[in-house]
């Protein structure tokens, strides 16, 4: 575990231990989006269980379409910024550093309260059903087909919550690329049939990955962290995969990372889940082989694989979902060689709030 636990520089900053937690959505904001002290406890308590990066929850960008779940947080005005501020001390103070993900819900999208028509690349709804944990919805709306004016506001919105997240306090910026939202979306043949300059080839259904990498960039300048999280898959269709395979996300890789990303998150249902249409190599094995970019890798690490892991991507941070949920000390116990527990799904339901968390651990408390 040595190396795993020794503090490192990733970008300019000073980092602990190369354990991140992975963004999940929490959906326990005020209704306006506003950050709360609920969400400051949650948030510290990873910082305090061990984790040297906190990626914060999808947080949206703007108040046209962006936001996709009812009580998502948002970081588009001022009393969203302090939330944000309150939050990053806390995580601050017990020692680690967070970025906060920027997030697009595009045709993903179950609540917004700044509007009821959700926007995508074409009019092509998610495949599969909403995501009962989020939302009552039981169908997905067909969204709208973005008009360039569209896409620019969307743009904008990424680069002026990018500039909020510093004035927050926020150590760098993950843009969500992954997943099946709006960036997402772009990139996939399935959700992306436009015949402009943002579709059709992959050059062209990656330009908005790249538009906003580099409107991001531009907005907090050259010395502040920005990455990407890029996926294959969707939340409800985890197995689509690139039609370009292991060259074409290698190209995404590159484009983002010469628009100014400084590091890529990639995630797959496991970080050794050989899922290209083409050849046996993995999602994050292809992000390492590029040059000029830092890695963060997420899939399903755990205590056992951990550092297997590590020593296959050397000087990548790994990022820990479910485990995290079920062991929010997950490095300390770690580290302490104590027992680390299972997910229990149990404790997202019937909604995946901090709430239901709370009171599914008192109940099932030893
Ligand atoms: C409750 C929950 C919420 C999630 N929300 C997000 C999110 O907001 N942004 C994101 O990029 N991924 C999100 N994810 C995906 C996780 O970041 C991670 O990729 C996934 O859980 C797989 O990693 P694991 O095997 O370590 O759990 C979420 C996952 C869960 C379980």
């Amino acid at each position: 575990m040595s190396d795993l636990m020794q503090a490192l520089k990733f970008q300019n900053i000073d980092l602990p231990n190369r354990f991140a937690l992975a963004p999940m959505t929490r959906t326990s904001a005020e209704a306006d989006g506003t950050p709360n002290l609920l969400m400051a406890d949650h948030y510290e308590r990873y910082a305090r269980g061990g984790f040297g990066l906190v990626i914060t929850e999808g947080t949206y960008t703007d108040n046209k379409a962006s936001q996709g779940y009812a009580n998502q947080p948002g970081i588009i005005n001022e009393a969203q910024i302090q939330g944000w501020r309150t939050i990053v001390d806390r995580v601050h103070a017990a020692g680690s550093k967070i970025f906060t993900q920027l997030m697009h819900a595009g045709a993903q999208f179950q609540a917004n309260r700044y509007t009821d028509q959700p926007l995508g690349p074409s009019e092509i709804a998610p495949k599969g059903a909403p995501l009962g944990f989020y939302g009552d919805q039981k169908v997905w709306q067909v969204p709208s087909a973005m008009n360039s004016a569209d896409i620019q506001v969307a743009i904008n919105g990424f680069a002026q919550s990018a500039v909020n997240a510093k004035a927050a306090g926020f150590d760098g910026i993950e843009i969500h690329g992954a997943n099946g939202y709006l960036i997402n979306q772009f990139l996939s043949t399935h959700f992306n049939k436009r015949d402009d300059n943002y579709g059709g080839s992959l050059e062209n259904r990656m330009r908005l990955a790249v538009d906003v990498t580099r409107a991001v960039r531009k907005a907090v300048g050259e010395d502040f962290p920005v990455g990407i999280r890029l996926s294959q898959g969707t939340v409800t269709d985890p197995d689509y995969q690139l039609p370009e395979g292991a060259a074409g996300f290698r190209k995404i890789v590159e484009a983002v990372r010469d628009a100014g990303a400084d590091f890529v998150h990639t995630t797959d249902g496991d970080v050794n889940r050989q899922h290209f249409v083409d050849g046996d190599q993995t999602l994050a094995g292809v992000a390492a082989e590029v040059q000029g970019i830092d890695l963060i890798i997420n899939g399903n690490i755990d205590e056992t694989n951990c550092q297997n892991i590590a020593n296959q991507f050397p000087g990548a941070l790994l990022a820990v979902g479910k485990k995290a949920l079920a062991n929010p000390d997950f490095v300390q116990r770690l580290k302490d060689g104590k027992e680390i527990a299972d997910i229990n799904f149990e404790m997202l339901q019937p909604k995946a709030t901090i709430s239901n968390e709370l009171a599914w651990r008192k109940q099932n408390a030893a």
